[in-house]
């Protein structure tokens, strides 16, 4: 055998033992949790042969507690680039079978050098963690490699897309990567993250709880609203980690590619024209609508059990990738409260970031009141939504269907908002309040001297509804730009984003604005 084939030879079998991370106990280890490796997380996201490894040889430096004789080539995690239906993307998996995929000071900078790569190639950067958490032995070296991590995905923020898949442990301040990223998916019972764990919560506060009830899929759901996704499987993960980013440009100087669009610009949903009901106490299914108006009536929810008064996600009309923000009148009415307005608001501020335009459809009663909310500071939560949409320079198009009352009016997309284009539909109730509050405070005197203060008070509200609960108040003003057949919204939205398409609006230089937080 020549110098040359031997040579060959040892680089095939380091490949090979690299490819096996933690060894083969390990992977067996990985699997009976329900897990896959890094590697075959990483062969399910990327288009089949694109994977070009980075950094398979690296090892870790530490020598405390015999760290030297635990060495694994490639360390606690396996980076690269690769295609997703042809698109680049930058990822990087961590390696649960190696040393439970903890973070030391090489497995950051490997992980850096993948974010600096996705930065200057402008491309998604796509993490998968499984970790846990710094790697001890490694001390403060650790802990410098995670404020890495994080400064990188503080400077990517609204340049490239970045998506955090969480599918196994992601504990103490590891979570604060996720957190800064753009999207995050956790796999239902195998995945949790929480800032400090069940041991130290009971320590601390006496508490008794589960990894599960403490940071399982389904508490960040839908009570903390801390991921946007969750999947029974790693492979449903994946799948949804890859339909996202078919909405979604490859940075902030791109646009979303459009697809080809089968389902007819023009065409009529009759059963718009019969959705609201009589009663405007009476709720409908904004979801209908949705379906009925967007492309082949496909809708890609995102966090779509927290905060279930507003509705977030994409969607695409003639094959253009829009947000829609919408309240659910089927859902405490569709009111805006702290979790809705900041669900609404990050939305937002990542559609206008990457070019997405945004269609808002509009029913809402108002804000909700109560010590609940104004002690949990609803006005800097509302404000964050109105300082979202008041700031995106996006196209942005509202739909009024029915209520849209006082602040909250204001808040969701109104023209003095820079709404490009406001429609209303007929049903349009656009006005400071109901029209029983406002009748309770303008004649409170008038129906105590009443003779019949009921029949008084009724006599009012018919006043005022007849002069305000109507969108003809609004396009009188010129704040609503036209009143529509409901049946028509989806023509009348494909035509506004088509007029919208060279919408140039520039904000003026600062160094960046002080959002309400
Ligand atoms: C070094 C670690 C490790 C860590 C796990 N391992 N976590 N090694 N540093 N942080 C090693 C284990 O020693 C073991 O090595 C292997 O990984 C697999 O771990 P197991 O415990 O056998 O697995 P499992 O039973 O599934 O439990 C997983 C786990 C547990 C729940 C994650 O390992 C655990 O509690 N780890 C510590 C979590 C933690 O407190 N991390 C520090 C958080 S503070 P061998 O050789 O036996 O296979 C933090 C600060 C970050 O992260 C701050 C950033 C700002």
């Amino acid at each position: 055998m020549s110098k040359q084939t031997e040579k060959i030879k040892e680089l095939v079998e380091l490949r090979a033992k690299a490819r096996l991370g933690g060894g083969e106990k390990a992977i067996e280890k990985q699997h009976e949790r329900g897990k896959y490796t890094a590697r075959e997380r990483i062969d399910m996201l990327l288009d089949e042969g694109s994977f070009e490894e980075m950094d398979m040889f690296k090892l870790h430096r530490c020598t405390n507690f015999g760290m030297e004789k635990k060495q694994f080539l490639g360390d606690g995690v396996v980076t690269g680039s690769g295609t997703i239906n042809g698109r680049l993307v930058y990822v990087f998996a961590q390696d649960f079978t190696v040393n439970g995929g903890s973070l030391s000071e090489t497995m950051a900078q490997k992980i850096c050098k993948v974010m600096d790569m996705a930065m200057k190639m402008g491309a998604p950067c796509i993490g998968i963690n499984d970790s846990g958490g710094a790697r001890i032995q490694e001390g403060i070296n650790a802990l410098g490699g995670y404020a890495e991590i994080f400064q990188r995905n503080i400077m990517a923020s609204g340049v490239i897309p970045q998506i955090s898949g969480i599918f196994g442990p992601c504990a103490g301040g590891a979570v604060y990567s996720p957190a800064l990223t753009d999207f995050t998916l956790m796999t239902e019972g195998t995945s949790y993250m929480f800032l400090t764990g069940p041991k130290v919560v009971k320590t601390v506060t006496g508490e008794d709880v589960s990894q599960e009830d403490l940071g399982g899929a389904s508490v960040h759901s839908t009570k903390s609203g801390v991921t946007h996704f969750t999947a029974p499987t790693e492979e449903e993960g994946i799948a949804i980690i890859k339909q996202l980013l078919s909405y979604i440009p490859q940075n902030n100087m791109e646009e979303t590619p459009r697809v080809a669009c089968n389902d007819p610009i023009d065409r009529m949903e009759d059963s718009l024209n019969e959705i609201i009901p009589d009663n405007p106490n009476k709720a409908y299914d904004m979801y209908e609508v949705i379906g009925a108006i967007v492309d082949n009536g496909e809708f890609f929810e995102i966090q779509k059990d927290y905060a279930r008064n507003i509705i977030i996600g994409f969607a695409r009309f003639n094959g253009q990738s829009v947000g829609i923000v919408a309240n659910q009148p089927n859902c405490y009415a569709g009111v805006l409260d702290c979790n809705a307005s900041r669900k609404g608001a990050r939305f937002v501020r990542f559609c206008d970031s990457f070019n997405i335009p945004i269609v808002t459809l509009v029913d809402v009663p108002g804000f909700l009141p109560g010590t609940g909310q104004e002690y949990n500071a609803v006005i800097l939560h509302g404000a964050k939504l109105l300082y979202a949409y008041g700031e995106a320079t996006v196209p942005k198009v509202t739909v009024t269907l029915r209520k849209s009352y006082g602040g909250s009016h204001i808040v969701m997309s109104c023209k003095q908002l820079r709404g490009d284009l406001n429609y209303a539909w007929p049903s349009a109730e656009i006005a400071v309040m109901g029209a029983s509050g406002a009748v309770a405070v303008l004649y409170a005197k008038g129906a105590k001297e009443a003779e019949d203060p009921q029949a008084f008070l009724k006599e009012k509200e018919e006043e005022y509804d007849k002069l305000f609960t109507n969108p003809y108040q609004a396009a009188k003003y010129g704040y609503i730009d036209d009143v529509i057949e409901p049946r028509n919204t989806r023509f009348r939205i494909i035509r506004a984003l088509a007029q919208l398409k060279t919408k140039s609006l520039v904000n003026p230089a600062k160094k960046h604005g002080n959002i309400p937080l």
